[in-house]
């Protein structure tokens, strides 16, 4: 059995990513981090990244257009012999000829509970309609956005005394506790075979 190779791609903080790379550092999560890639160049978590040991990469969509980036990003994972992409704050969504490459090897978090309040503000949108709990959901994704096979997901109440900075942060907890779980349990289950590395 190989130890998986896991590509994190991310746009912003990277808070994410972070417990992710730590678990790996650390052993907890057994895989190995082949590298942190933003579409951002001034994405915060690419210091974090790079302060772990993680190398980085940014693929640039605005001068290169999507079709170029997503060829780039493909290189990548294929030059680094990386098993799984891991969605940790990626803004960008992945054209369906980019997803059908990497067919369920693409996993992703969201910040609230699938099929409910997809989309780039998850925890706003449940937040402004009022709703009494949203959650958070760790899923395969596929050719439509926020969407695909549910790997794990957790409900999250939205209390009478949250605002929605006390309701974020709840989330993002949670967020970071079931990512890294999911993740050692989905990659136990799905090990990496000599013929997935041969491919
Ligand atoms: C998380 O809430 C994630 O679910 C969403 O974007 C946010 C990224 O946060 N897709 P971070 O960059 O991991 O801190």
């Amino acid at each position: 059995m190989y130890l998986p190779r896991i590509a994190i791609l991310i746009s912003g903080t990277g808070s994410n990513m972070e417990v992710i790379l730590k678990a790996c550092i650390t052993g907890e999560l057994p895989a190995e981090v082949s590298f942190v890639g933003s579409d951002n160049i001034n994405a915060k978590g690419l210091d974090t990244a790079s302060a772990l040991g993680a190398q980085t990469r940014v693929f640039f969509y605005k001068r290169d257009g999507r079709k170029a980036a997503e060829e780039a990003i493909s290189m990548a994972v294929r030059e680094t012999e990386t098993d799984w992409i891991i969605l940790a704050g990626f803004m960008k969504v992945l054209s369906p000829e980019f997803v059908r490459k990497f067919p369920d090897k693409i996993i992703n978090i969201h910040p609230a509970m699938l099929p409910s309040f997809p989309g780039a503000h998850g925890i706003r949108d449940a937040w402004e309609a009022k709703a009494d709990h949203t959650g958070v959901t760790v899923h395969i994704v596929d050719e439509e956005v926020d969407h695909g096979r549910i790997l794990a997901q957790e409900r999250v109440d939205i209390l009478p005394e949250d605002t929605l900075e006390t309701l974020e942060e709840r989330i993002h907890r949670v967020e970071h506790r079931i990512y890294k779980e999911t993740l050692i349990k989905h990659f136990l289950e799905n090990p990496i075979s000599i013929e997935d590395r041969e491919e």
